[in-house]
């Protein structure tokens, strides 16, 4: 079993969009559960159309009390259970951090968003502190550009990637059609046909790497823990 939570308090860091990237993706193989905490409740009104994959339970959330029952009871469930969490800081988000054992922080590469996503980080180590025990947590580049990505992109990621103290995702998540036509269209970018957007290969590649990083990270962070207790 496996908490991923998306957090980060900046609007529009591409948090709903990867995290269900990730669900739907996992979900080809595996149970997911992907609890909808974000009050536009943007998954929940994509799992009212077409083409939700059969192993992939959306659930929506009801309030922060409800939180932390809604993760159990996922949890108890099935083996992935994905938090897409609202764009301000707030204790639902912290409860939701509490219970995670991987937090993925998606940014922009923009100023504003890299600022908030060290808020995050910051929240999530007072997190660390009240729960006594390490939440792994990586900081996810979303709509990246294809080509020609500018220099204020390039310093900001360079300096996430220079720090020692933060970790990055190698995968970057790029900005595709594929990845916006899935709240007009429903479906997955899997059950996208190749004549319905741009470049839907590359964006399938995007998603698989994504999704095998983050089970890497899973890995390495238990297989650490492990040894840590031994
Ligand atoms: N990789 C991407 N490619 C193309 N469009 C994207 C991508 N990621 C996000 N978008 C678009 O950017 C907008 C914001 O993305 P998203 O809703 O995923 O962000 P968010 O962090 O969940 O925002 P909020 O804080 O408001 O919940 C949406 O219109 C979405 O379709
Ligand atoms: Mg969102």
């Amino acid at each position: 079993m496996a908490v991923i939570a998306f957090a980060n308090s900046k609007g529009g860091s591409g948090k709903t969009t990867s995290a269900l990237l990730l669900a739907s993706e996992l979900a080809n193989t595996t149970p997911v559960t992907i609890i909808d905490a974000d009050p536009r409740h943007p998954i929940s009104t994509w799992a009212k159309m077409p083409g939700v994959p059969e192993r992939l339970t959306v659930v929506t959330n009801a309030s922060e009390k409800t939180i932390l029952d809604e993760i159990e009871e996922a949890a108890a469930r099935d083996p992935f259970v994905v938090i897409d969490l609202e764009g301000t800081a707030s204790r639902l988000m912290s409860y939701a951090i509490s219970q995670a054992d991987l937090v993925i922080i998606p940014l922009k590469e923009q100023q504003q968003d890299a600022l908030a996503a060290i808020d995050v980080i910051k929240e999530i180590h007072r997190d660390m502190k009240a729960v006594r025990r390490e939440i792994p947590y990586a900081v996810l580049f979303t709509q990246s550009k294809v080509v020609a990505k500018s220099r204020t992109a390039r310093f900001i990621a360079q300096q996430f990637r220079d720090n020692p103290r933060i970790d990055a995702f190698e995968v970057e998540i790029f900005e595709r059609d594929a990845f916006a036509a899935l709240f007009a269209v429903g479906g997955t970018v899997r059950s996208m046909a190749a004549g319905d957007v741009n470049n839907i290969d590359a964006a399938l590649k995007n998603v698989e790497n994504f999704t095998t990083e983050v089970i890497a990270r899973l890995r390495a962070n238990r297989d650490r823990q492990g040894r840590e207790v031994a």
